[in-house]
């Protein structure tokens, strides 16, 4: 054989394998009531569903306590579509007459074993096996209520742990897996008993985002970034995920969590780990997700007596964004007014490895800040600064490469570059890559690309038990730190506002500064 035709050969063997398998299946979304399967759920699978991306024939149902038939479950997904989809609307309302035949409603308590009965019927009543026994079941239940659906669904042969060769059954969850490790690996124990681990999908809605993904892609397919992506070459990295919005309706959510756990603990720490990991051996599931872990276990976890000087909490206060009054988040709905719960956190950390030993990886989160905003900076060393020190004095900007996770998604590489003209003066200018204006508007929603993910069996943007396990442990020093003490007063910040000082003092104190993420003009 020729070598380019092996070469061939080779990729299109490559290209086989990154092809899905989608099969025909049932999915039964578990709290089909809720927020998440009107806002999300519903909208993902149809747009899916337009663009030919799901199996065929595919069924869904919705399983929930209260009382529906087919045809109320159907119009309230569509009134829901019309207000949660990303394209605003239901475009084709044909289409939509012929997604909805495949919606059906399934009544019951999750505690109640006549219930599963009346999902196994409405299963069997799908007369074709691949419906009736791949599976998957989306638990979009109160994290409680976990261990008892699985149970339950095990026991009516409906999750079977030692799946045969032809038929699949999964478990898709939603986070907060566990409050703390022990709660964590509680659940993860009760998960496993009736499903294997290979079955559990545990979603990171932060994995499903395509700028998320890109940062794999962006370090390990291009030669001059990963060569620089050390500590000999980088000084610190900033990672940002700010929102504008306050608590809102979530307040009795957002009391037992804090956006520790809410965000940190999850996403943050998952961005983290996909940028600071080593490349993984192939691009299998496992393979990545052991380089995650690996990255993870290496964050050198705080003593409670290191927590002061290396994390920052802070709480809303009343204020004002875009010039509108922001409320205190002791006065939101379902928040007690003396509430200690932290809206915001910064926090340092340090990586034991020979990548990065001595690089602070600084990490910061927050509600009712001045603009929503997800980046990374991975920020450079400064030059020796000898042959410029005259015109620029000591503050001739270091290198800096941005990832801006959304919105306005790119990359941006700041470098010094000569003013025109006579003199030697030298200002950053940035050379930007823009998703918008290279690849169009086309953003899928995470949930679209979990769904497909989770349905064709790649379980690579989704949480491995080890993973959850090893993030609560950096957390939970955090966490006890905090608890026996109440916030004091240098904790507040005012909502519309960066923060407390005590954020910019955690860098201060290493010689650092925040760069806040900029509105793109
Ligand atoms: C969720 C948190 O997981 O992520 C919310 O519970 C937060 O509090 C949300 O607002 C942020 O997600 P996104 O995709 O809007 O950045």
């Amino acid at each position: 054989m020729e070598k380019t035709d092996q070469l061939d050969e080779l990729l299109i063997c490559r290209l086989d394998l990154a092809r899905k398998v989608i099969e025909p299946c049932t999915i039964v979304i578990f709290g089909a009531s809720g927020d998440l399967t009107a806002r999300k759920l519903i909208p993902a699978l149809f747009h899916l569903f337009i663009e030919k991306q799901l199996p065929n024939p595919i069924r869904i149902i919705g399983f929930a306590r209260r009382e529906k038939t087919h045809e109320s479950w159907r119009d309230e997904m569509g009134d829901a579509l019309k207000k949660f989809s990303r394209t605003k609307d239901i475009d084709d309302p044909a289409q939509w007459q012929e997604f909805v035949k495949n919606l059906f409603y399934c009544q019951g308590d999750f505690g109640d074993e006549k219930a599963y009965r009346g999902l196994g019927e409405q299963l069997a009543s799908f007369k074709n096996e691949q419906l009736q026994r791949n599976l998957l079941f989306y638990l979009s239940t109160s994290p409680s209520q976990f261990a008892e659906v699985v149970e339950h669904l095990n026991r009516a042969q409906l999750l079977v742990k030692n799946e045969s060769a032809k038929f699949w059954q999964r478990v898709v969850v939603e986070k907060p897996f566990g409050h703390d490790l022990a709660s964590a690996q509680q659940l993860n124990s009760e998960l496993t008993r009736y499903a294997h681990e290979r079955q559990i999908y545990r979603i990171d809605h932060y994995l499903g985002k395509e700028t998320v993904q890109n940062i794999l892609m962006f370090r390990f397919s291009n030669a001059v970034f990963e060569h620089v992506w050390n500590r000999e070459c980088v000084d610190h990295v900033q990672i940002t995920v700010s929102e504008k919005l306050g608590v809102g309706s979530r307040g009795g959510y957002y009391e037992e969590a804090g956006a520790l756990r809410d965000m940190v603990q999850n996403h943050l720490l998952q961005v983290l780990a996909l940028v600071a990991m080593e490349p993984p051996v192939t691009l299998e599931a496992e393979c990545i997700r052991d380089e995650k872990v690996k990255l993870l276990k290496a964050i050198r976890q705080l003593l409670p007596v290191q927590v002061a000087g290396n994390v920052v909490r802070g709480q809303y206060i009343e204020g004002k964004l875009d010039g509108q009054p922001r409320i205190a988040y002791r006065n939101e709905v379902k928040v007690r007014p003396d509430s200690n719960v932290e809206t915001f956190v910064a926090a340092r950390f340090l990586i034991d490895n020979w990548r990065w030993s001595g690089v602070p990886f600084y990490l910061r989160t927050g509600k009712n800040l001045p603009l929503s905003a997800s980046e990374v900076r991975i920020q450079f060393r400064p030059t020796p600064n000898v042959l410029f020190a005259a015109q620029c004095g000591p503050k001739l900007d270091a290198n800096a490469i941005t990832l801006r996770l959304q919105p306005d998604e790119g990359i941006s590489l700041r470098f010094n570059g000569k003013i025109p003209g006579t003199s030697m003066q030298l200002r950053p200018v940035r050379m930007h890559f823009s998703y918008d204006s290279e690849f169009g508007a086309y953003t899928p929603e995470a949930y679209e690309r979990l769904l497909l993910e989770a349905i064709s069996g790649d379980a690579t943007l989704f949480i491995r038990r080890d993973e959850v396990e090893t993030a609560w442990r950096i957390i939970d020093p955090i966490r006890e730190a905090w608890a026996p003490e109440p916030l004091n007063e240098s904790e507040f910040y005012a909502a519309g506002t960066w923060g407390p000082k005590a954020a910019d003092e955690l860098l201060a104190n290493h010689g650092h500064n925040w760069r806040n993420p900029q509105p793109v003009a």
